[in-house]
């Protein structure tokens, strides 16, 4: 029988507890050990309790269209295969379905056996391959033109090929997004998509390089050879100092990329994103109770201590009812 774990929140108190986590799945050099504040303060890192012992860990955080966003997997070493990361995924199950996030996604190394086997093991599929790239930016003409949202541009990217190498999906921040109607409409807005060599990629900026000097981008359309060869110019018109990206895992388009100077970033050389979709519960409101309710709630409280004591007479209820019903 599977074992089952208790779950909780963790709070910037278990910072080196946390730590102690990572080293012991991943080691001493595990990157997610320099962000763990930044995991604790943005969204959610929930933690698995042996006692009062952390011994698995993982990062749920919203993503931009209201889906999420799973990371930092890690069960210590000697807790390996008793259900640790099992009861982590389960429990951001149970927090989409209540916050009525549709889907939650991840991405795993193709080589990480582990982590593959336990994420299908809590049923997610997997939906596109990429590899991420990078360069320093480079002078040069090409320039990227924010692309204001309108209908044909949806037309125009859904029927894009090389985005239909990476089934639709393409980076955005730390995770991916798949480029539906609504999403093309929803990066639009944000001012996302840029016009590059005639055709198009979508710009953000990746928490783990620095933002500040680091453009993030993704392929949305166009000719994939193009867009490579002027990034370098396009960013650095942009004020950046270097370029990154994950690509289509594909062999012409990662061909194109070493020609236009990028070179594979060892840690994605092979992504593999995954997706669960999740059945969102009833929505429920909290519902404040009105001053009124309130009020009623202490003449109630009062009465049942009138009754306690005693006294039966009707009325008068306590000190504080007329602060409420005037
Ligand atoms: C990946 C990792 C988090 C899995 O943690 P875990 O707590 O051992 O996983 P679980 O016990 O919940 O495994 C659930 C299921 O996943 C599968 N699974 C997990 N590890 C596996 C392995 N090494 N080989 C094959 N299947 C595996 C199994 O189906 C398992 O169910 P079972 O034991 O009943 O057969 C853990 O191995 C780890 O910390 N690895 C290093 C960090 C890492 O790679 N994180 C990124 C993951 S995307």
């Amino acid at each position: 029988m599977k074992e089952s774990w208790e779950i909780r929140r963790a709070s910037l108190h278990d910072r080196d507890a946390l730590e102690a986590v990572c080293r012991s799945a991943v080691g001493p050099d595990d990157y997610v050990i320099e962000s763990l504040e930044d995991l604790i303060l943005h969204g959610v890192m929930h933690v698995a309790l042996d006692g009062d012992r952390i011994v698995g860990a993982m990062h749920y955080v919203p993503t931009v269209d209201g889906s999420a966003w799973l990371g930092a997997a890690r069960t210590r070493a000697d807790y390996r295969r008793r259900g640790v990361a099992a009861a982590l995924m389960q429990s951001f199950v149970g927090l989409a379905s209540r916050s009525r996030v549709h889907a939650l996604r991840l991405w795993s190394k193709a080589t990480n056996m582990a982590g593959n086997h336990a994420v299908k093991a809590s049923g997610f599929q997997e939906v596109a391959r990429f590899t991420r790239v990078g360069r320093k930016a480079a002078k040069g003409t090409a320039r990227a033109v924010r692309i204001p949202f309108d209908t044909d541009l949806v037309r125009g990217i859904q029927a894009s090929p090389v985005l239909q190498l990476a089934n639709g999906y393409v980076p955005y921040e730390r995770y991916f997004v798949p480029l539906t109607p609504a999403n093309v409409h929803l990066l639009a807005n944000l001012r996302a998509l840029h016009r590059v060599a005639g055709g198009i990629a979508v710009f953000s900026a990746h928490p783990e390089e620095d933002a500040d000097t680091s453009l993030e981008f993704g392929l949305v359309a166009g000719d994939a050879g193009r867009i490579l060869r002027a990034m370098p110019a396009a960013a650095l018109a942009s004020g950046f100092r270097d370029v990154h990206g994950f690509l289509p895992h594909d062999r012409k388009v990662l061909g194109a990329a070493e020609k236009a100077g990028f070179e594979v970033v060892p840690w994605g050389d092979e992504a593999v994103l995954f997706e669960r979709s999740v059945a969102v519960g009833p929505t429920s409101y909290r519902k404040r109770r009105t001053f009124a309710e309130i009020a009623a709630g202490k003449r109630e409280g009062y009465a049942a201590l009138a009754l306690l004591a005693g006294k039966h007479e009707h009325g008068h209820s306590g000190p504080h009812e007329d602060r409420w019903n005037p």
